[in-house]
Parts: structure tokens; C-alpha cells; sequence
């Protein structure tokens, strides 16, 4: 385990910025650390420990009972009965022709998406940069997705939940934010009503691991429930995914601090925000993970029978990727980068349905120069897979 990964994560009141810079955990807080080195300057693969990670204790499937649903109907908006497609081998998008929104609030960029439809009306949480920090945010509901640059972005109130997974956690009635940077490496709050950013409970520990050969320390998350279990997946900027679980009964709880290493690769080819859907009608989940190409950020897809099962890539080169610059169909952009695909229902299953796939991600004008990776002008964009 490096040393700097034990130092960002274990000494109290410290934490290490990708700069090298000491700062108080209070003050890191405000100011996150870069989460995403600057294309080019990736951590180092080679570093990483060959060591396997520490392995989860497997959970007792055998002893968990399905939990009873609440009587509460969730907020869903489409019943998750896809289920006619498979998802396509080579996908080929089609873009909505531009950023769907410009950052207000004097923000830089809008970045890391997640979506759920509530009430029929799409609810984005998202990270912003302004000049000097990350904070994140919400836009108020929207119909479709034209109408996006004109709902209003509001700032979540005492809180920074970057690089957000919003969920409505079915079994327990309850809307689910998880994100990077609280105090543990991740925490998540609740919420009876997503749409409010300043309704969000108080914060509680999701995660509170150590990785091994990364800069970042883990980062990026997200969650997702079979009808046994609940999973945490994330990255490290390091070439490699990570997963820790828990019986679904105990959910929304703490992960713990052990994880499994379920994918190693160069760090290029497995960076970042690691997103995990299962797919309606198939027996079939879908994990997609952003790459650094040749030509920009890339996502490549894999696939699994079961959420603790194992990975195999599926759309997974730059020239066939999941989605990026070869197949997106976006000119205002090369870079598709951190987002979420829009899921079919809402439950802790993450339901996409392959008939009908859209994915806001976030793109940037590649006239834009920067050398400072957090002041890039990422904006929201939107893919809707077109075979
Ligand atoms: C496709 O998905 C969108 C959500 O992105 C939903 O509003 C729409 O009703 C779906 N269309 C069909 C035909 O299922």
C-alpha cells in the first residue's frame, strides 16, 4: 500500500492533495483534491501492488430473505418491463447536437451527472467547479431534455456531494445520494424528496477503504442491488475496479473499509467513473468505465451474469467503444466523459432498458484550452444509442 494512499486516507485531519500539498481535512473538504489528474499524467500502473486486496467477507446470501417492499409506490415514472432488445455488440449514438446547459451561478463546468425520472420529470444532480472549487448541485426538474438549459441550478445547501449516485432505495422507501469526499472516502445521505438539494439528511459513512497504487484514493463510486444484495463499485484512477458488498436487509448502510480488486488494466484503459446497470429483460448487468484514448475520454463496456460475478469486456477499444468519439455522432465534443445512463425505473437495481438507451454524459469544446484539468469547461450532453 503506498504510503501517500495511507496518508490522504487514515491520518485524521490531513489529507493529501494530487499536488502533493498538506492540507487540513477541513479545509480539503472545501477544496477538494483534483479527482482526475490531467489527461497524460495518469498514476502509474506499474506501481500498484501485485498483491491482491483485501477481500470482502461474502456476504450470507443464504440467510438474506428478500426485504418486503414498503407500501410506498416509488415515484417511478415507467415500469421496469423493457425487456425486447439485447444491448447492441457495436453501438453507434446519436448526439443532441450540443451541450444540453451552460453552468450558472459564475461555475466553470458541470460535470460527474446522475439522473432519475421522478413525477415524470428528469432530476440531475451533478459536481460543478467554480474558479477555485468543486462543489455540487442540482437542477430544478425537467421534462425533456431541451429543457434542461433552462432549469434552474441550485447549489446542495452545507454540503458537497461530488461525483454524485442518485438512487431511490426501493426496500427502506428512501432516496439515496452517494458521493466522493465527505468525511470517509465515501458517504451518502437520504432523502424523502430528491427534487429538494437542500432536503438531504445528515451524513453518514458509505465507505472508508484504502487502495493500494493510486494518486486519488478510491474515487468515483456507485451502487447497485441484486434482490440479496447490495454493491459498491468504484475506481482509482489506477487501472483498476474495485467492489464491496453488504446484505441488502442492511442497506443504506457502511460498506466498511475492504474491497475487492475485480479488474486490472493499464490505467488508461480502466480510469474512472465506473457506472453498473442491470439490463431489463436480459440476465445481464452492464458496467461501463471511462478510458483516456488517443482522441479523448471513452467509456468501455463489459458485462456480467451476476453483480459478484465476473467481467468480461465487451465494447472495449477506442475504435468500438461504448461510447466515444468513433461512434457518439457529437462534433461539439471528442471527449464523452463521466456521466450516467438515464435508467428505466427507479429502484436500487439500476434498470436500463437496451431498447431505449440515453446517456448523459459530460463533453467539453475541444477548442477550450486549459492546462488546469479542473477548470475545464465540461458540460452536459446526451447520447441516444441509435441501433
Ligand atoms: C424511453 O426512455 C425515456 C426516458 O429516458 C422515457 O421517457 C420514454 O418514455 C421511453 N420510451 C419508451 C418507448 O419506452
Amino acid at each position: 500500500m503506498k504510503s501517500s494512499t495511507i496518508v490522504s486516507l487514515l491520518t485524521p485531519g490531513i489529507a493529501l492533495l494530487a499536488s502533493g500539498r498538506l492540507v487540513p481535512r477541513q479545509i480539503c473538504s472545501e477544496l477538494p483534491a483534483n479527482p482526475e489528474p490531467v489527461s497524460g499524467s495518469p498514476s502509474s500502473a506499474s506501481s500498484a501492488s501485485s498483491a491482491p486486496s483485501s477481500i470482502a467477507a461474502p456476504a450470507a446470501a443464504s440467510s438474506a430473505t428478500s426485504a418486503p417492499s414498503s407500501s410506498g409506490v416509488p415515484t417511478s415514472s415507467a415500469p421496469a418491463t423493457g425487456g425486447s432488445c439485447a444491448l447492441p455488440s457495436s453501438y453507434q449514438w446519436t448526439d443532441f447536437g450540443g451541450p444540453l446547459a451552460e453552468p450558472a451561478n459564475g461555475w466553470v463546468s458541470l460535470k460527474d451527472f446522475t439522473d432519475s425520472i421522478v413525477d415524470g420529470k428528469h432530476v440531475v444532480y451533478a459536481s460543478y467547479h467554480d474558479d477555485a472549487n468543486y462543489g455540487s448541485m442540482a437542477f430544478s426538474p425537467f421534462s425533456d431534455w431541451s429543457a434542461m438549459a433552462d432549469a434552474t441550478q441550485t447549489a446542495t445547501t452545507g454540503f458537497s456531494a461530488v461525483a454524485p449516485t442518485l438512487f431511490y432505495f426501493e426496500p427502506q422507501d428512501t432516496w439515496i445520494l452517494a458521493y466522493q469526499w465527505g468525511a470517509t472516502a465515501f458517504s451518502y445521505r437520504t432523502s424523502s424528496d430528491p427534487t429538494d438539494p437542500s432536503g438531504w439528511s445528515s451524513e453518514s459513512p458509505l465507505f472508508s477503504g484504502t487502495i493500494s497504487g493510486s494518486n486519488t484514493g478510491p474515487i468515483d463510486q456507485t451502487v447497485i442491488g441484486d434482490d440479496e444484495n447490495m454493491y459498491l463499485f468504484f475506481a482509482g484512477d489506477n487501472g483498476k475496479i474495485y467492489r464491496a458488498s453488504m446484505p441488502i436487509d442492511s442497506f443504506p448502510g457502511d460498506f466498511g473499509t475492504s474491497a475487492e480488486e475485480i479488474l486490472s488494466d493499464t490505467s488508461n484503459n480502466i480510469f474512472e467513473a465506473v457506472q453498473v446497470y442491470t439490463v431489463q429483460g436480459q440476465s445481464q448487468y452492464l458496467m461501463i468505465i471511462e478510458a483516456i484514448g488517443s482522441q479523448g475520454r471513452y467509456f468501455r463496456s463489459f458485462t456480467a451474469s451476476s453483480l459478484d460475478g465476473e467481467w468480461t469486456v465487451q465494447a472495449g477499444s477506442e475504435d468500438a467503444p461504448f461510447a466515444g468519439k468513433a461512434n457518439s455522432g457529437a462534433t461539439w465534443t471528442n471527449d464523452i466523459s463521466h456521466g450516467a445512463l438515464v435508467v428505466a425505473a427507479n429502484d436500487q437495481t439500476m434498470p436500463i432498458d437496451p431498447c431505449n438507451l440515453s446517456f448523459l454524459y459530460q463533453g467539453k469544446d475541444p477548442s477550450a484550452s486549459t492546462s488546469d484539468y479542473d477548470l475545464q469547461p465540461y458540460r452536459p450532453g446526451l447520447l441516444t444509442l441509435a441501433n
